[in-house]
């Protein structure tokens, strides 16, 4: 008997973003935090994991086909310890349950898009890791219960454990009971919303988010300023996903993405997420929101950087041919123009030519 489950998450993109933690064990957010859950179609993680009594003692877990070390005490072995434990608790309920909680673990992780770089990888591997766990020990909580061990992998993965529009409230508890993610609106709510990946650079980021926010937390004054800031934003942006309105959704958007690379510029010693590209898509996409509000009224889309240089552009379903051709044009893609230097066959020779 093979006891194996395979589960996939997906990524997901903060609108407003998580960046602190008022506790760093439990992995409690200094501010609330919301975000659009992407298609799976696309950017996602997939996790396999089995146990087998046979396997030598000691869980293992691989990342991209390298092994990763499941460090006591460390994030991994949190969150499987705890899935354990209510697998542990389900074994008990039922003498029926196989035992599959005493035995070790392998999980097989892949992420079909750049790792550390800037797109959420953790959030939706850490999703991916819990969900496979849950469904290889047929575990019945909830997504939102869920999500709390998820938090404790990677923040931002508690929120990837929803579809379409989701918050992650801060909660107010020491133990982080409540600081779980809760859907705002499911996808279908507001289709028309779609998403734009511009990858600036696949590199691994030299400031992972896990450094970079403590290192703000502990030297930032501006940090103190964005968190007096963000409880009307989350009030605001969740009216404006249920109203589907885009261009208060954009401008809170576009707001706190630039608040956030601030607090990080504000830290000591500063963190550079954005890079040239990244500030010249956001020019391009201020200067055709600027053409756009005057012909019509409305925005045209709105972009949101992560922890890295790679953006992010959300706008309406009509509204992203346009985009795709401006940063076309603006940002010509290495694919769209071969080096002009390649060495090959002729073309044929002119009549000629040789004599
Ligand atoms: P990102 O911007 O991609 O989220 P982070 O610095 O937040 O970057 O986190 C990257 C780390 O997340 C990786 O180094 C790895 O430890 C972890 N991670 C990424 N993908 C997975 C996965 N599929 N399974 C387990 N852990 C993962
Ligand atoms: C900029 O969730 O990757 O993407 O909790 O330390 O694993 P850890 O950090 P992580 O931070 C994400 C930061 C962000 C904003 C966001 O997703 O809300
Ligand atoms: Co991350």
């Amino acid at each position: 008997m093979v006891y194996e489950a395979t589960a996939t998450a997906p990524v997901n993109i903060a609108v407003i973003k998580y960046w602190g933690k008022r506790d760093t064990k439990l992995i409690l957010p200094t501010n609330s935090s919301l975000s659009v859950t992407l298609d799976q179609d696309h950017l996602r993680s997939t996790t396999t994991s089995r146990a087998d009594a046979a396997f030598e003692a000691g869980d293992r877990l691989w990342l991209n086909g390298k092994e990763e070390s499941i460090k006591e005490g460390g994030r991994l072995w949190t969150c499987i310890k705890e899935l354990r434990g209510w697998r542990a608790a389900e074994e008990a309920k039922d003498a029926a349950k196989p035992k599959i909680s005493t035995f070790p673990l392998r999980i097989a992780s892949y992420n079909n898009f750049p790792t550390a770089a800037g797109l959420a990888s953790s959030a939706s591997g850490l999703a991916a890791l819990v969900a496979s766990l849950a469904a290889l020990y047929e575990l019945p909580q909830s997504p939102s219960d869920l999500s709390r061990i998820a938090r404790q992998g990677s923040g931002s993965a508690c929120r990837s454990l929803f579809g379409g529009y989701v918050a992650w409230q801060e909660g107010v508890e020491a133990d982080g009971s409540d600081s779980l993610a809760v859907e705002v609106a499911p996808r279908e709510h507001w289709p028309d919303l779609h998403s734009l990946i511009c990858v600036v650079s696949d590199a691994k980021k030299g400031t992972s988010s896990t450094a970079g926010m403590q290192q703000t937390v502990q030297t930032s004054p501006l940090l103190q300023a964005r968190l007096k800031v963000v409880p009307q934003r989350m009030t605001d942006i969740s009216k404006a996903i249920l109203d589907k309105d885009f261009d208060t959704f954009a401008k809170i958007t576009m707001a706190d993405s630039n608040q956030f690379h601030a607090v990080c510029l504000d830290t000591q010693p500063p963190i550079f997420y954005l890079n040239d590209v990244s500030r010249g898509v956001i020019a391009l996409v201020e200067e055709l929101n600027r053409a756009h509000l005057e012909a019509t009224g409305h925005l045209l889309a709105a972009y949101t950087f992560d922890a890295g240089p790679n953006a992010v552009i959300y706008a309406p379903e009509a509204n992203i041919a346009t985009v795709v051709a401006a940063v076309n044009k603006y940002f010509p893609q290495a694919e769209a123009f071969p080096d002009p230097f390649k060495v090959g066959t002729a073309a044929a020779l002119p009549a000629g030519f040789n004599e």
